[in-house]
């Protein structure tokens, strides 16, 4: 059975994460990846940059796409001049509502407060809790019976309601027992709360030299897009990607690395014309869903989520986000992996002309009391002339916007597998494997001398060498075979290569595939080939 409490404790074992400043006592909402971990990451970071920017053909039209089109790359720095965060709307519009429990001191998400109706005798209280979906249920009838003064033996004796709310879905938080509350309507009025870091330029540090670490890598992308304009020989409709670091100070971050105070980003920002934008944004969000599929998240676990009419901003044709079913989830709900928007020309014109107010239309600059635009733009002109036609216009913007870190969850959670194999007695043993897609295997092979003798090692060392200078492999001479494999197995490592006595005669190995257990006999000379064979189809 698939469990998040398994997938976590998985992570530290084989060192694919650990929290940040474990010796410390940790740090909430920052996460560190480990030997395993950082290369599933990465792996997962190239795949996104080879398929969507180095590797595309901007020569053919791919089947789906309106036309043929460029991609190019771009690494921006994660602090910019503060006045990108006031016409970005970051540093007017990019809040959460918090709550503070006068009781506990605590300060929670509003909208991640989650609880159910327990009912004792006549009275109905909202028991809340912040645990994890999987506890949720005991922990909040624990609370109900503490909170009723009730014994074990009275359990049968409170109802608890079979719907599990969060607590932005009630109207009133009067009668809500706070997670860490002992009394009722202890919660305050939820607050807005900025979630973008400050921080401070320079020795002098005045209000004037106070900037942000980038909530979002995208910026980046649009106060650059001139420069790239003249400086690359790109028309539209081309994207430029840039995948780093962002940071946001979560109120409550959780689950595992889903919701991190810094995480990585994976974004594109696609500029086409006007006219072409919807048929782009309809492109984007289809081609983004099939690349989860190809590297291996089931179509049982994945969604595609139109955002409601009154949810999109009023510029917007469209937006979608891609959601995954993950375990820490009740049943049947589903979280956010990546977002495809529609984001017309709000962000190019707020850049050039002063931050848009996004509730005019046609949307007009924002105005301070003075009359003068609230956030002054660039005054840079940021339209694009179309050579053949001569048309000059502002970009509409497709943006498919993926976690880095989330896909990496996601990926750990699809791949985490408990089933029956032999051991190296042929009897069947429950094992844990790691399912990841070849491509993003932190190890793509190990290498094993079936035994530490009788020459073994020393051709099972030439493969090793060999194959080093291609992929990340790795060599293991310790223990039973059986064994090895197992933790290979544990390790999400697709191929195992075996020095036996056959190999002693005639140079050949066995390569072993994690997941069907097949054993086929390759000759040394073709390990390399068939490998890259395997791990890229
Ligand atoms: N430029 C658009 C933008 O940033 P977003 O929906 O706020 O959109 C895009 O973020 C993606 O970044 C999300 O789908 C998610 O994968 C990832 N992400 C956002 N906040 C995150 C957090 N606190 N921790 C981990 N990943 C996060």
């Amino acid at each position: 059975m698939k469990s998040m409490e398994k997938i976590v404790s998985l992570c530290k074992r084989r060192g694919y994460l650990f929290q940040s400043s474990e010796i410390y006592g940790g740090i909430q909402g920052f996460w560190d990846y480990g030997p395993l971990g950082v290369e599933l990451k990465r792996n997962l970071k190239d795949a996104w940059w080879h398929d969507m920017i180095s590797g595309h053909n901007e020569l053919v039209k791919p089947e789906s796409a309106p036309r043929a089109f460029e991609m190019v790359g771009l690494d921006s720095t994660i602090i910019m001049h503060p006045q990108v965060w006031k016409c970005s709307g970051h540093y007017d519009l990019f809040h959460d509502h918090m709550v503070d429990c006068r009781e506990s001191k605590k300060r929670y998400r509003f909208d991640q407060i989650r609880g159910r109706w327990v009912e004792y005798q006549d009275k109905k209280v909202f028991v809340t809790t912040m645990a994890e979906a999987e506890q949720e249920l005991d922990e909040v009838r624990r609370r109900g019976m503490k909170f009723f003064k009730l014994r074990n033996k009275d359990a049968d004796k409170i109802t608890v309601g079979n719907e599990s709310l969060t607590l932005d879905k009630l109207d009133s938080t009067e009668n809500v027992l706070a997670p860490d509350a002992k009394s009722l309507d202890t919660l305050t009025e939820p607050r807005e709360f900025n979630l973008m870091f400050k921080t401070t330029l320079g020795a002098l540090g005045g209000e004037d030299d106070t900037t942000f670490l980038r909530p979002e890598t995208a910026q980046g992308i649009f106060v650059n897009f001139k420069n790239v304009l003249d400086s690359s020989r790109v028309g539209l409709p081309f994207g430029i990607g840039q995948v780093g670091k962002s940071f946001r100070n979560e109120i409550t971050p959780r689950n595992f690395t889903f919701r991190s105070r810094e995480f990585e980003q994976m974004e594109i920002e696609f500029f086409c014309h006007p006219d072409q934008s919807q048929e782009w944004y309809r492109y984007w969000r289809d081609r983004r869903l099939a690349w989860y599929k190809e590297l291996g998240l089931s179509d049982e676990s994945l969604i595609m989520r139109e955002h409601h009419q009154e949810e999109l901003a009023h510029y917007s044709v469209g937006t979608a986000d891609i959601e995954y079913a993950f375990p820490f989830l009740p049943e049947g709900e589903y979280g956010e992996l990546e977002g495809i928007a529609h984001r017309g020309d709000f962000d190019l014109r707020s850049h050039m002309e002063g931050k848009l107010d996004p509730s005019t239309r046609p949307m007009q600059v924002e105005l301070g009391e003075d009359g003068k635009p609230k956030y002054r733009g660039s005054g840079r002109d940021l339209t694009y002339r179309d050579e053949a036609t001569n048309e000059k216009f502002v970009p509409h913007v497709v943006e498919p916007s993926a976690g880095a870190d989330r896909g990496a969850l996601a990926f750990l959670c699809e791949a985490y597998t408990e089933d029956e194999a032999p051991d190296e007695n042929g009897k069947m043993q429950t094992r844990t494997v790691m399912k990841l897609h070849p491509r993003l295997a932190p190890i793509k092979a190990a290498v094993f001398p079936l035994v530490k003798k009788d020459g073994m090692p020393e051709v099972a060392h030439e493969i090793y060498g060999e194959l080093k200078r291609h992929m990340n492999v790795f060599y293991d001479e310790k223990g039973a075979v059986g064994r090895r494999y197992r933790r290979q197995d544990e390790a999400g490592t697709p191929y195992c290569i075996t020095v036996d006595t056959d190999t002693l005669t005639d140079r050949t190995v066995t390569i072993r595939d994690r997941d069907t257990l097949e054993q086929t006999r390759v000759k040394i000379d073709d390990v390399v080939a068939d490998l890259r064979t395997r791990i890229n189809g």
